[in-house]
């Protein structure tokens, strides 16, 4: 432990944007050593430890591969199978762990919970969502639009739905990539007015959808009901039933605008079927390159 201080990467709020700039030409730069077979074992012997109290696929898998890429190797921790799901405090798990392995992901409920973790870490501490951010996301997010589109920085950007982890963190990145966000959720699901104050240069409040993507560039949207909120599905989908993201709202934006969605979607619902399984469709090269950005991620966080 050599005295410097560890960085975290909580929120994008964690990177400047210069740092972001640099992990995303990281990230496209070790897409491309993986295509090419020149991949090297940058992070030989380096472990990393996945505390997940919620379900994942593209998250663990992404961390997973990533890391054995790099030469290093992930543990998968549920909280299920672990002494934290018998009520092993939060701060002891993070003294433990972080005397063993070298970086840790967590994806969790409550944000102050991973705060907690990495107040007591000696090793760098990841947000693999919480119900407040998915900072990780937002990395992937931003690749795939500087490989099909080029910077952000300009652009307008609408987010459509709920205002949730996922929307929280693109007001994070309007502000690290200096983008134009345009929000439309229903009344009483959008975010925070601290949130929406915090972003306000760049952030404007739609009332509804269509004008919210009226010229957009990029056109985002997520479940209308993120894990933990199982209970309010049924009221939600009446709530959000005039949010879908499909083929007519999009006419209102750029003509070559980028639809994303981080992933699972559901059709029907969110997204209509026709939208999300258009041959050209952006999301599966962002769900892609959740691998690429987080492998840049982990090795700007072990090299600080
Ligand atoms: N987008 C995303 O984080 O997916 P998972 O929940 O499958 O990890
Ligand atoms: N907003 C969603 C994202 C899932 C990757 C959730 O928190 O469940």
């Amino acid at each position: 432990h050599n005295g410097k201080k560890t960085r975290h990467f909580l929120t994008l709020n964690d990177i400047s944007a210069e740092e972001l700039s640099s992990i995303i030409a990281r990230a496209i730069e070790l897409k491309a050593e993986v295509y090419n077979g020149t991949s090297k074992p940058l992070l030989d012997r380096k472990v990393m430890g996945m505390i997940f109290e919620k379900s994942s696929t593209r998250t663990r898998v992404s961390f997973e591969t990533g890391m054995a890429q790099l030469g290093g190797h992930a543990l998968f921790l549920s909280s299920r199978d672990t002494q934290l799901g018998r009520g092993e405090p939060i701060e002891d798990s993070a003294r433990v762990l972080s005397r063993m392995v070298d970086i840790v992901m967590i994806r969790t409920f409550g944000h102050d919970t991973i705060e907690r973790f990495a107040e007591y870490s000696r090793v760098p501490v990841i947000n693999a969502l919480t119900d407040d951010y998915h900072p990780c996301q937002l990395l992937a997010d931003i690749q795939t639009f500087v490989e099909l589109r080029g910077s952000m920085q300009g652009k307008s950007v609408a987010w459509v739905g709920d205002g949730n982890n996922m929307c929280n963190s693109y007001i994070n990145a309007a502000r690290l990539c200096d983008f134009e966000l345009r929000i439309a959720t229903p009344e009483g699901f959008g975010p925070t007015a601290e949130r929406i104050n915090a972003g306000k240069e760049r952030i404007k409040i739609c009332t509804n959808p269509t004008d919210a993507v009226k010229g957009a560039d990029l056109v985002v949207t997520d479940t209308w009901a993120s894990m933990g909120q199982e209970d309010e599905k049924q009221l939600r989908e009446r709530a959000f039933a005039d949010y879908q993201v499909n083929a007519e709202l999009m006419s209102h934006a750029a003509s070559d605008a980028l639809f994303m969605h981080c992933l699972p979607a559901y059709r029907g619902k969110e997204v209509s079927a026709e939208l999300l399984d258009a041959p050209d469709s952006p999301v599966w090269q962002e769900a892609e390159n959740r691998l690429h950005a987080q492998k840049a991620l982990i090795e700007f966080l072990l090299t600080q």
